[in-house]
């Protein structure tokens, strides 16, 4: 277990009890997404976290992988899964390098709110690119904080970590995700922002 598994597992419950906090953006990804997905496909959503979302799309596809590194977030993913009689996802303990899905196998891949917390981002995105068929589709939304007056949060993440109350962010603008996803060899389809200052931003992106 590194520090980032335990942050996470000690945040499990509280999390899952947590409100969406834009409920109507939240909706319109789901419908965004929902859109791509058709009842054959095999989809793997990293950073699953309590499974909210991986419960919502199961009905829509084949079968989702659902990882995460943090062992008390799956823990609630397996029995909200439950509770809604999905039996089409698969929970695992891991990071995307970790879980080697094979090549090409994926028709769609989720990082949702992920991504500003991974320290290596040129090989997850490599990974995703990877492991999706030719065509397949990437979907992300993630706090992009490099050109919102947020961007000060980086000189609290030391005290924030120190506090139990929050993990490591990564910094990173729009332009900046945008392009890796693009050099990662993707062809952007949507992008838009909400949230506070506009910093979330959600992504479908196509491997080309
Ligand atoms: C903010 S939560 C988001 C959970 C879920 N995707 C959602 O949108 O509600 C971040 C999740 O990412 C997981 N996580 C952090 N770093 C990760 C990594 N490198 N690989 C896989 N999961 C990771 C954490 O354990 C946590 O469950």
């Amino acid at each position: 277990m590194n520090k980032s598994d335990q942050f996470w597992d000690r945040k499990a419950e509280a999390y899952a009890k947590s409100a969406i906090s834009d409920e109507d953006s939240y909706q319109r990804k789901l419908a965004e997404t929902q859109k791509y997905f058709t009842p054959e496909m095999q989809i793997l959503e990293f950073g699953c976290g309590t499974g909210a979302t991986a419960v919502q799309h199961a009905p829509h596809v084949k079968h989702i992988d659902a990882i995460d590194i943090s062992g008390k977030m799956l823990e609630i993913g397996r029995s909200r899964a439950g509770e809604a009689c999905m039996k089409n996802i698969t929970f695992s303990q891991n990071t995307l390098e970790g879980f080697q899905a094979e090549a090409e196998s994926m028709d769609a891949v989720l990082g949702l709110n992920v991504i500003h917390l991974i320290t290596d981002r040129k090989s997850v995105l490599d990974e995703v690119a990877r492991i999706l068929k030719p065509g397949g589709i990437f979907v992300s939304s993630t706090g992009c904080l490099g050109n919102s007056y947020l961007r000060f949060i980086k000189f609290l993440v030391p005290l924030g970590k120190r506090l139990d109350l929050m993990p490591d962010i990564f910094i990173l603008s729009e332009e900046q995700l945008t392009e890796e996803i693009r050099a990662a060899g993707f062809k952007i389809e949507t992008q838009w922002h909400h949230g506070i200052d506009n910093v979330d931003l959600f992504i479908i992106a196509r491997k080309i």
